[in-house]
């Protein structure tokens, strides 16, 4: 039988009131001034927990920093450790989250599942009470089971940031993405969002469509059976599902494009070549969207699978704004766990 940890290692106060349920968020103080007005100090598990005006608070946060020099934001942060723990692979998340924290004068641990005691099966609590132990202010954790992170917050008294887990959420996605939409259309109320492919297995789609609708916008998921049950559409009030991609263009004002998730599909029937012949966006497909609509995707994007290169390359992408704008939204989270409000 498992003991318990010693009791340096257990959560030294209790935070604000939380259900078992993933979808409850634990609220962190702490007692350090912060620039982040009007932002609780607290962990960032899943968007489907905030409300709209705490993302309004993060994005707000987010515009403020990007105004600012290099320069001035580099002791914000200065000698808090943040641990980015990292059991799947990631290229964006991981060093967007090791950017935004060494901007802000962190210090950072990258611990990923290889190459760490992991491998010789540390579990994730004992390996959270370590990094604790090290002196971690902050866990930002990608795992590949939903709930992770859930379970790291309930056991451990720093905050955690979901980096994305399992099939459930991948929160700092979507706001960098609200994030990117708001440049170039200036408000989300009322926007005209189409999310197509795999929708199933889509961390991102989750955190989207919890978001979008919070906010205004009207959502419509476009996909094949296999990758979108007919239960999607109860996600969030309010959404619609399209199977026919062609239909569904005509009225996106943001077409959002997602990687067919091959090592989640687990025997799942579904033809490669049906699908491109139905979902791929091509040239072709995108005349029939309106002509300021805007295509984005969170990546890795799949040449020749959902998009063809003419149009991941074309004016009408933001996929590079997404990428750029995912430091300035990972510094407004961990400024948001860091620091109290004032
Ligand atoms: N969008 C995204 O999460 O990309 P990575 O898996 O490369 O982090």
């Amino acid at each position: 039988m498992k003991k318990a940890p010693p009791a340096s290692r257990r959560k030294r106060s209790k935070p604000s009131s939380r259900s078992s349920t993933i979808s409850k968020q634990k609220r962190f103080e702490t007692t350090e001034p912060t620039l982040a007005s009007g932002v609780a100090s607290k962990s960032l598990l899943d968007i489907e927990s905030l409300s709209a005006s705490e993302i309004e608070s993060i994005l707000d946060l987010t515009r403020r920093l990007d105004a600012r020099s290099r320069e001035s934001l580099s002791g914000e942060l200065k000698y808090k450790r943040i641990a980015l723990l990292f059991y799947e692979a990631s290229t964006r998340t991981r060093v967007s989250f090791e950017f935004a924290a060494k901007a802000l004068g962190a210090t950072t641990s990258v611990i990923t599942a290889t190459a760490s005691s992991i491998e010789k099966g540390e579990s994730l609590i004992d390996t959270g009470y370590t990094l604790q132990a090290h002196g971690s202010d902050c866990i930002v954790i990608r795992h590949p089971s939903s709930g992770a992170p859930h379970i790291l917050a309930r056991h451990l008294n720093v905050p955690i940031v979901n980096a994305g887990d399992g099939m459930h959420e991948h929160p700092t996605q979507a706001l960098l993405d609200a994030y990117t939409m708001l440049e170039r259309k200036q408000k989300l109320e009322g926007l005209k969002v189409l999310i197509v492919g795999d929708i199933l297995h889509s961390r991102v789609a989750r955190s989207n469509t919890h978001l979008l609708t919070k906010m205004g916008a009207q959502v419509t998921l476009c996909g094949p059976e296999p990758l979108l049950p007919e239960l999607a559409s109860t996600l969030a009030p309010g959404v619609q599902e399209i199977r026919d991609l062609d239909r569904a263009l005509q009225d996106a004002d943001v077409i959002m494009l997602l990687r067919v998730q091959k090592e989640r599909l687990e025997g799942l029937q579904l033809n490669i070549d049906d699908y491109i012949r139905n979902y791929q966006l091509t040239v072709e497909r995108l005349r029939l969207a309106k002509p300021d609509a805007i295509v984005m995707h969170p990546g890795p994007m799949i040449r020749g699978m959902e998009i063809v290169s003419e149009v991941a390359d074309s004016p009408r992408a933001l996929i590079q704004n997404q990428v750029r704008n995912g430091v300035s939204i990972r510094m407004a989270v961990l400024l948001r766990a860091l620091k109290r409000q004032q």
